[in-house]
């Protein structure tokens, strides 16, 4: 292996450990999306829009397992993209992965419309709450007609006591993986409150706002939560 092979094993090894102490069900919640898609999309061949595809995990997670889907992910970080090609390139999927270093103003206007798309672990990156919309909007202007959507973000308010105690619970899947609590505090100092966080009701106006109609939660896991809706 080159060095720089090396260098993208071992991030992609620490992002993919980190994120499931995290989200414990991380891989069932990636399950859960294809099953979903799937079901929609049947057998066509299917074009799916990735937003974050930074860590590579949606094209590890459903790339192998469902040939006929192409895939295309969008993640303005040089360093996760990175880990994104190592694992499409591990797996054999190039051929059907097109990443583009940006944002959804950086894809080209493709031939026809994508047949789904997904946004994991995204939201919350996104500064306020008309940066958000402008998000939503723009994924949704770029599917089909009735195209699914997954949609998985950190929710909540800052200041109520819900937050805390689900902040409570995502503290502890860090101490069961014998993380010291000074450590733990750190992380919910340097980036937990610093997430852009908004309530459950806001996410799902905000989602039908930008034009995605049957809006449901099918996902909750420490201080994530997740929706699938459909572009109208
Ligand atoms: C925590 S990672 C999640 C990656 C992947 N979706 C997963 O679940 O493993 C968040 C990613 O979102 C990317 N990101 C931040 N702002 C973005 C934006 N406006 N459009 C697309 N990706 C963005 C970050 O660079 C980062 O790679």
């Amino acid at each position: 292996m080159n060095e720089d092979l090396t260098f993208n094993s071992k991030l992609a090894e620490l992002y993919d450990k980190n994120t499931r102490i995290s989200i414990p069900t991380y891989d069932s919640l990636f399950a859960m999306i294809q099953s979903y898609y799937r079901v929609q999309l049947g057998e066509k061949a299917a074009s799916l829009l990735v937003i974050g595809a930074g860590g590579g995990n949606e094209l590890s997670a459903w790339g192998p397992s469902n040939p006929r889907w192409t895939f295309t992910g969008v993640d303005p970080s040089e360093e996760m993209l990175k880990i994104a090609k190592h694992k499409a390139t591990e797996l054999g999927l190039k051929s059907r992965v097109n990443l583009i270093q940006g944002t959804t103003d950086d894809i080209p206007q493709p031939d026809s419309k994508f047949d789904a798309a997904s946004c994991i672990l995204v939201l919350h990156f996104i500064d306020n709450v008309q940066e958000k919309l402008k998000l939503l909007v723009s994924i949704k202007d770029k599917l089909k007609s009735g195209a699914p959507f997954a949609l998985v973000s950190a929710y909540g308010n800052h200041d109520a006591s819900e937050l805390q105690a689900r902040l409570n619970v995502w503290k502890s899947f860090w101490i069961d993986a014998g993380r010291e609590t000074s450590k733990i505090d750190q992380m919910v100092n340097d980036a937990i409150t610093k997430l852009s966080l908004l309530p459950e009701k806001q996410i799902e106006e905000l989602l039908a706002e930008s034009g995605f109609t049957q809006i449901t939660r099918f996902y909750s896991t420490g201080i994530m939560a997740g929706w699938i809706c459909h572009a109208e």
